[in-house]
């Protein structure tokens, strides 16, 4: 949400700027824009409305000199709406900022600095920007302290002061910033992607602490002032994994990429045959002694917990709950010691699951989470951590970070059916086999993609679609709805089969596109039954089964298979489906499947 930059070194600083915001794109795109420092304190602003590349295009063609020092942003709009006023960096006196975050207090501090009348944007920043003003009279650490005694809410602040060339201030609450230094200089972004073109090692910048980047230095100070030295972590990402690799787009590259993100997720915690997290240092009795389970998420990673309930109920018999983290937080959790809380998160870096995970925290309840960035706020903060290994993640529809959050749930899974004697070692070294099985079942996926193509190009036309299926099937529907609505803004709804017949089967009319999962046998004839009652009401039926499951004549216009000997582990397979599907959808509409409108791919906002 928001992505920011900044630069101080020997380069060519918008240069820098311009590439870091393309990287960091995914994060949103309403509008873009940048500051250049000229070496002698005067800062000049350029912005544009929509993606990174108006902005590149702009500034290519304003003849701009030479800087070596600057603050760019992305933006993913939130207060205001999306308008070349509202595009940061703002400015207030002597001060230019950006910022990732809400002032959450800004109409109170917009009436206490008498400030209306002096703004020309809509924002919460613009007003962070005056507050710092306000305190600055030549010295700012002490604006920035005065300014973060009155601020409330979260953010991340790069800040350039007019009269103090070549140096940039930056302190965070909540959101992210991550930080390096090399040769070429210091910089500073909202994550990652942004940097591992120009070091291998970086550090996050510890909350309330300001950090004060130079050309050839960086100094992290603490909320006393005093100089700590950051903590260095080395980054396991290659540039190339950030890149599209020849792919025309990024969702299209990470679909590939799924069957080495599992085997790189799942082969270094196996040993003789069944999980293990020994490296990880996760005890088995924190799998024992719990009476519940509670998994807590947002998106697409809270739909990997669906998956995970519904294969974990059965398997360990014990309650396991899914939680929308942004309904967690406020809602009284039935958390304490006893139950296991599993926090799942690609970016480590969402807010509501941030917040629940420290509620949870709170309530006594020991936190495991799965998470895919390395060192991220989430991870940190967590009792034991269980990392995904799926690399750089770029689409903001989440395909391999979604791929290796199943893998963990059924490493997870395995092991604690196995602490709890639910397992033998003979039962739980089958279960990782069929886990592994999955890899070859997602690449003959893969190598026959015409025929989802081809369901695509019908699906295109419709107004509505619907995804059903009983059990784990219901789980992948709501992943596959999920999918296809955010990257083809086509409304898409997954519902239990079973229940359609309450309500949503009235929606159902000539041409319907159903995607109906029955991929799990115990359910398989009663799911056959309510495709049945849906194409007796003209639906158009893309049918998921097992290559094994014989299917009624007639019973869909399009069938998929998927290679699984155990109804386990259809979800893998099955998911990688639609995937395509949502991905064909989008392209075939001509849309910005690496960017759908709105969304944005780290959610550090409330
Ligand atoms: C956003 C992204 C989704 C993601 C969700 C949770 O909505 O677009 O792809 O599933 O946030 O993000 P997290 O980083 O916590 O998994």
């Amino acid at each position: 949400m928001c992505g920011i930059i900044g630069y101080t070194g020997n380069l060519d600083a918008k240069e820098v700027l311009l590439k870091g915001l393309s990287q960091l794109e995914y994060r949103g795109y309403d509008s873009a824009g940048i500051a250049l420092e000229d070496g002698k304190g005067d800062v000049s602003l350029y912005k544009q409305v929509g993606q990174v590349a108006n902005l590149k295009e702009v500034c290519q063609n304003a003849g701009i000199p030479l800087s070596h020092c600057g603050i760019g942003h992305t933006r993913w709009a939130t207060h205001g709406g999306v308008t070349e006023q509202n595009a940061h960096p703002h400015q207030a006196g002597k001060v230019t900022l950006i910022h990732n975050g809400i002032i959450e207090n800004y109409h109170e501090l917009t009436d206490t600095y008498h400030l209306q009348g002096q703004l020309v944007s809509e924002t919460d920043t613009e007003v962070a920007a005056q507050v710092i003003d306000h305190f600055y009279d030549g010295d700012p650490l002490k604006a920035i302290h005065s300014a973060l005694e009155v601020l409330k809410g979260s953010f991340a602040f790069c800040i350039l002061f007019a009269d103090i060339p070549e140096r940039i201030y930056c302190v965070r609450n909540v959101s992210p910033l991550v930080a390096a230094m090399s040769e070429q200089g210091a910089f500073v972004a909202s994550d990652l992607t942004a940097l591992i073109s120009y070091s291998s090692s970086y550090f996050i910048v510890p909350e309330y602490h300001i950090m004060v980047m130079e050309k050839d230095h960086i100094t992290l100070l603490d909320e006393q002032n005093q100089p700590v030295k950051p903590e260095m972590l080395e980054v396991n990402w290659d540039v190339e994994s950030a890149q599209k690799g020849g792919y025309p787009f990024y969702m299209l590259k990470e679909i590939h990429e799924q069957p080495e993100a599992i085997r790189k997720t799942v082969l270094p915690r196996i040993k003789d045959g069944l999980p293990d997290f020994e490296q990880e240092q996760i005890p088995d009795s924190l799998f024992r002694n719990c009476q519940n389970i509670a998994i807590v998420a947002c998106g697409t990673a809270m739909y990997a917990g669906m998956v995970g309930k519904a294969l974990m109920e059965p398997m360990l018999r014990i309650p396991v709950s899914v939680n929308i983290a942004s309904e967690f937080r406020y809602e009284q959790p039935l958390a304490d010691e006893k139950t296991l809380v599993i926090v799942i998160s690609q970016s480590g870096e969402t807010i509501d699951t941030l917040a629940a995970l420290r509620l949870a925290k709170n309530l006594g309840a020991p936190v495991l989470s799965v998470v895919n960035v390395k060192g991220s706020t989430i991870a940190r903060e967590s009792d034991y951590v269980l990392y995904t290994h799926a690399g750089p993640e770029i689409a903001v529809a989440s395909t391999k970070a979604y791929a290796v959050q199943l893998a963990s749930m059924y490493l997870i899974a395995c092991r604690m059916s196995f602490v709890r004697g639910r397992y033998t070692v003979q039962e739980g070294k089958a279960f990782i086999e069929n886990l592994l099985s999955c890899v070859p079942a997602i690449e003959k996926i893969l190598e026959q993609t015409d025929e989802i193509e081809k369901a695509a190009h019908h699906i295109k036309a419709a107004s509505d679609t619907y995804f059903i299926g009983r059990g784990l099937d219901y789980a992948y529907s709501l992943e596959g709805a999920l999918k296809l609505k955010e990257i083809s803004y086509i409304h898409a709804e997954a519902y239990a089969a079973g229940e359609l017949k309450h309500g949503t089967i009235a929606l159902i009319e000539e041409n319907t596109p159903v995607v109906a999962f029955a991929t799990q046998s115990h359910v398989f004839q009663k799911t056959i039954s309510n495709i049945r009652e849906v194409r007796a009401r003209g639906a158009y039926v893309i049918l998921i089964t097992k290559e094994s499951a014989e299917i009624p004549e007639g019973i869909c216009d399009i069938h998929f298979t998927v290679d699984a000997k155990n109804d386990q582990f259809t979800g893998l397979p099955t998911v990688v489906i639609l995937q395509l599907l949502a991905y064909y959808t989008s392209l075939s509409k001509g849309l910005d499947v690496d960017k759908p409108r709105n969304l944005a791919k780290s959610v550090t906002v409330e």
